[in-house]
């Protein structure tokens, strides 16, 4: 088979490194791809967003399978364009992936599916933002957080969990009055504060099946022990303590099957990756998003723990037969820890070279992810906000960690920042 990859995250190498193992595959495209995916697949100069031009090189180089790492091009439409041409294409058509193109359509289907989430207004302008703000602290008190989130698409960082009524009133200032979000602001979530241990669960379905993959936990914020500013995600780990078999059948049943139900009653059926990020707190688990594709870092731990080939599961998918599928796991665990450009995920610098992955990729247990990194001349330099991210495999999640970070202290480039305390959590026992 010949395989498109679109995309050049971390998440993408991850596919393409472990589409390169299936004997089905004989040759893999990534468009744009990044330095460490030319290592597995022929990288084409194509934006994930050029639609009608990556349309264009799949009919022209007989491709069989593409696969939609990031949530743009599946928002604006990319699997409908490929399937009006016949073509095989894996992700859920644009309708349906308005699950994360809009936090209000993502709630409103909550609602009405009964999917437990966090209780929440939709604000149309400041103004209204505010009223709902004054309702809210007359319930909770001054001091209580509240979480305010653009409607619209904002790479993971239109959300601020604001701790007290001045932050929060301040977030709303600078998202719908100064648009630091751009249209995204246009309206706003404002969402009840969840409390408890956060999970991603993400899901592969037909649209009738719906398979778990393994659970992971995601590092949303910049700095160690979770402080600081919301980011795509600076590390993640599998399997996670906090959300044993018995979490993830609760997850499917209570927010996974469901929504994939409601969706297809709205017309089109969900088929792809559906990802909850949940929250597992004293009353129960709790829904806080839908994505509709991978996790990025969280593919970079779950799909080294899937022993059986993916691209079957990828195909069942596109010809609605997932229920004959049954994807194999690895035991032991896995952990990622990304390293990202000085500054993100505000201003960042590019351009700057990056030493010692050749004897990184010579540690065992241990495999080097590329983000946003591309050549110069010979060299790899960065190019992203998150540049690469180090996998660790091991038989625990402690062997996991260490692996991790021996990978990392290999590796360099000016202003390299990570976390030192991915899969904390596990760890404290
Ligand atoms: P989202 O983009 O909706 O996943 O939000 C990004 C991050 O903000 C989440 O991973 C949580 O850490 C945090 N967050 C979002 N919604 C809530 C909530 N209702 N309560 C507490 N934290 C939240
Ligand atoms: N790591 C969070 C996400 O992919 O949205």
């Amino acid at each position: 088979m010949r395989i498109l990859i679109v995309g050049s995250g971390g998440r993408e190498h991850a596919l393409a490194w472990k589409i390169a193992q299936s004997p089905l595959v004989k040759k893999i495209y990534c468009a744009p791809g990044n330095a460490g995916i030319a290592g597995v697949a022929e990288c084409v100069p194509l934006r994930s967003s050029d639609i009608e031009g990556l349309l264009k090189f799949a009919e022209e180089n007989q491709i069989d399978l593409t696969v939609v790492g990031p949530e743009d091009p599946l928002i604006l439409g990319i699997v409908d364009r490929f399937e009006s041409k016949g073509l095989r294409i894996f992700g859920p058509s644009a309708d349906p992936a308005r699950i994360e193109g809009s936090k209000a359509f993502s709630k409103h289907l909550m609602q009405t599916a009964n999917i437990p989430t966090a209780d929440y207004r939709v604000c149309e302008s400041a103004i209204s933002a505010n009223a709902y703000l004054h309702e809210y602290y007359a319930l909770h008190g001054a001091d209580f957080p509240v979480v305010i989130k653009a409607d619209g698409l904002a790479a993971g960082k239109g959300v601020i969990v604001a701790q007290n009524s001045e932050e929060a009133r301040n977030a709303i200032h600078r998202m719908m009055s100064e648009r630091v979000f751009g249209d995204a602001g246009a309206q706003v979530v404002i969402e009840e504060c969840l409390f408890g241990e956060e999970a991603s669960i993400m899901a592969i379905t037909d649209g009738v099946t719906v398979l778990p993959l393994l659970p992971s936990q995601d590092h949303k914020r910049i700095g160690e022990g979770d402080t600081g500013a919301n980011t795509g995600g600076m590390g993640a780990y599998t399997p996670v303590p906090a959300c044993p078999p018995s979490i993830v059948q609760l997850a499917m049943t209570q927010i996974l099957e469901p929504a994939v139900a409601a969706i297809g009653e709205l017309g089109l059926p969900y088929q792809g990756v559906l990802y909850a990020g949940i929250m597992i707190t004293e009353s129960g688990l709790k829904t806080i998003e839908f994505n509709c594709r991978l996790g990025d870092p969280e593919t970079q731990v779950v799909l080294p723990m899937l022993q059986s080939d993916l691209v079957p599961l990828l195909i069942a998918v596109t010809d609605c037969t997932l229920d004959k599928q049954q994807p194999k796991w690895r035991s032991g665990a896995a952990t990622t820890v990304v390293a990202a450009s000085k500054g993100y995920p505000a201003h960042y610098e590019t351009g700057k070279v990056i030493t010692g992955l050749d004897s990184a990729a010579l540690q065992e247990n241990c495999v080097v992810f590329h983000a946003g990194t591309r050549f110069e001349g010979d060299e790899v330099v960065t190019d992203g906000g998150r540049v690469l991210s180090v996998t660790g495999l091991g038989a625990s999640i402690m062997d996991a960690v260490a692996n991790a970070y021996v990978g990392m202290s290999h590796l360099n480039f000016e202003g390299m920042t990570y976390r030192k305390d991915i899969a904390y959590r596990a760890l404290r026992g």
